[in-house]
């Protein structure tokens, strides 16, 4: 039995190089008074410039938000003093999805949140190899977390990942838990550690606040504008997008964007929230004899 084909490996190898090279420089980037827009679109540019392609909008969430931000077209945020901020990367060679993350706290009394998430994930990588049940990697994280006098967020969880999907089974909790999944030689999986002092679940902010996008269903649609954002999404085979990538703009985008949701072409990712400053690391595994950290 074939675990991986040595061309589908190549393709994650490379997607990893090329998440783990964005993703630093990326972090780099990350300093007070800095425009959000501006580190997205650097990781994206130099994504395509380096042969991968963004596998979804840059998600740079700030303190109390988990994921799912991606600044839109207009968005003028800019990095503040003390802020923590979370750049969750991904990269696809031919659907091949590297997925990555880091966190930059730029108060000193944050840096602990972010040394937990990436002590846990580093301990959790250390258990994964073919024939162990996630829960045993799961309770790991969980563990790490608490040790730091921390909390994990329970409803945010690592994953696997196939061509052209980001996020298939098995879940990977960051807290013990009773799901259980044997990890097979072959599948790759993402590990994510979400870290707060907070409370520990994140909730979905409303709907109309979207930033992030996926084409599910390509149906006729009376805007140009909207027939416009199909074409240009088609090939991404659903994987996510942002208004930044679309040419239309202004009141023409958002008509455009009401249209696509009204007509169940798109789906939305709704930004998820929590009460307190959340730090995450993420790396991308790929489950064989010897397990490859393709995004280290
Ligand atoms: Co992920």
């Amino acid at each position: 039995m074939v675990f991986m084909d040595k061309e589908i490996l190549e393709k994650y190898k490379k997607a990893g190089g090329i998440a783990k090279t964005v993703r630093d420089e990326g972090k780099a980037m990350v300093k007070p008074g800095v425009k959000i827009i501006d580190i997205a679109e650097k990781i994206e540019s130099r994504t395509i410039e380096l042969g991968g392609i963004p596998a979804w909008p840059v998600n740079i969430s700030i303190n109390d938000i988990a994921a799912h931000y991606s600044p839109s077209k207009d968005d003028e945020t800019e990095i503040q003093e003390g802020d923590v901020v979370k750049l969750d990367v991904g990269v696809s060679i031919d659907g091949y999805v590297a997925d990555t993350a880091v966190t930059v706290a730029l108060s000193e009394e944050d840096k602990k949140l972010v040394e937990a998430s990436e002590k846990a994930l580093e301990e959790a990588i250390k258990l994964v190899k073919p024939g162990v049940d996630v829960k045993k990697i799961s309770a790991k994280i969980g563990e790490v977390i608490e040790s730091y006098g921390f909390k994990p967020i329970t409803n945010l969880t690592g994953h696997g990942l196939e061509q052209y999907i980001i996020h298939s089974e098995p879940r990977i909790s960051n807290y013990k838990d009773d799901y259980s999944y044997i990890l097979e030689e072959g599948e790759v999986i993402a590990i994510e550690p979400f870290v707060t002092r907070g409370r520990n679940y994140i909730k979905e902010e409303d709907e109309t606040r979207a930033l992030i996008y996926s084409l599910v269903q390509e149906k006729p649609c009376r805007l140009r504008e909207a027939k416009e954002i199909i074409k240009k999404m088609s090939d991404r085979q659903g994987l996510p997008f942002s208004d930044r990538w679309v040419d239309a703009s202004g009141i023409k985008l958002r008509l455009a964007l009401n249209e696509l949701s009204r007509r169940e072409c798109i789906s939305s990712y709704k930004i998820l929230r929590g009460d307190s400053k959340i730090a995450q690391s993420e790396h991308t595994i790929l489950v064989l004899d010897k397990p490859v950290v393709i995004t280290r």
